[in-house]
């Protein structure tokens, strides 16, 4: 099967990147979604289709590589092309400095960083190809605020995530020129499961909306290739930086 434009999403059984992969289906990509949980997934692909979209759901954890091999590769035999990656699937677990646990610490920066280095590696024939094509490929990488100062409590997060917008900086200066542009997106609370915990303190109705995010990448969609973004903020009203 071809498609006239295709995308990968990762993350995208919940929260923004569900969003994100919706807005993307509404401007005519050919999905392939991904993330760990395969029920979970599959019932978000079902949502998808059911909407009128063309979408291939692969489970697999994006912390182990073969499997990001899988996706790339299974999206590649199915739509043999890719102009938008979105590596957004991330993970955030709290603990004060003493306490960290190296597993967990292997754990947040294989998702949150990692993968994102091997999903581009992976994906760099297809991406050359589309941006060989139509000059205006698109990679979206979700750091967070975190990835713009510290927290304390979520330090491990919080580097992973400044990882992230140094990578994307890296890539635009290696690849802006072909016409492979990266965005960081850098949002604070947004009401999706990762951030029940907090939601005692910081009511879901007060937070971002994962839709307020999906609408920026429609957004970079539509930037000329003259333009790149290299990251955007998302905060809420009165929050400091
Ligand atoms: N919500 C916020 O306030 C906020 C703020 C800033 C940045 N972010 C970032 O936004 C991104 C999306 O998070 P969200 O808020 O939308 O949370 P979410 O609804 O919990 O979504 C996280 C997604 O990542 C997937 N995922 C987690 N670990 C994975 C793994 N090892 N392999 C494959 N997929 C995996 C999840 O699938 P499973 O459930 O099956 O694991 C889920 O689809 C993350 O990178 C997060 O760090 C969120």
């Amino acid at each position: 099967m071809s498609a006239a434009r295709a995308a990968i999403v990762t993350g995208a059984s919940s929260g923004i990147g569900l969003a994100i992969a919706k807005v993307l289906g509404e401007e005519g990509y050919a999905l392939t979604v991904a993330a760990r949980r395969a029920e979970k997934l599959e019932a978000a692909a079902q949502g998808l289709i059911a909407d009128g979209y063309e979408v291939h759901s692969l489970a697999a954890n994006v912390s182990d590589e073969d499997e990001i091999k899988r996706v790339v590769e299974a999206h590649r035999e199915r739509y043999g092309r890719l102009d938008v990656l979105v590596n957004n699937a991330g993970v955030g677990v709290g603990a004060p400095v003493a306490e960290i646990e190296t597993k967990r610490l292997d754990m947040q920066l294989g998702i949150n960083l990692r993968s994102i280095v091997l999903f581009y590696r992976e994906s760099m024939t297809m991406l050359r190809a589309a941006a060989a094509e139509h000059k205006n490929v698109l990679v979206i990488n979700t750091s967070s605020i975190s990835g713009k100062h510290g927290e304390a409590w979520l330090s491990v997060y919080s580097a992973a995530k400044h990882g992230v917008v140094g990578w994307t900086e890296a890539m635009n200066k290696e690849l802006g020129k072909e016409g492979i542009k990266s965005t960081a997106l850098c949002p604070a609370f947004v009401d999706t499961p990762m951030t029940d915990f907090v939601k005692g303190q910081v009511p879901a109705e007060e937070m971002i909306r994962p839709e307020d995010i999906a609408e920026s990448v429609r957004f970079l969609l539509r930037v000329s290739p003259a333009c790149v973004v290299p990251e955007m903020m998302f905060v809420r009203p009165g929050e400091a930086l």
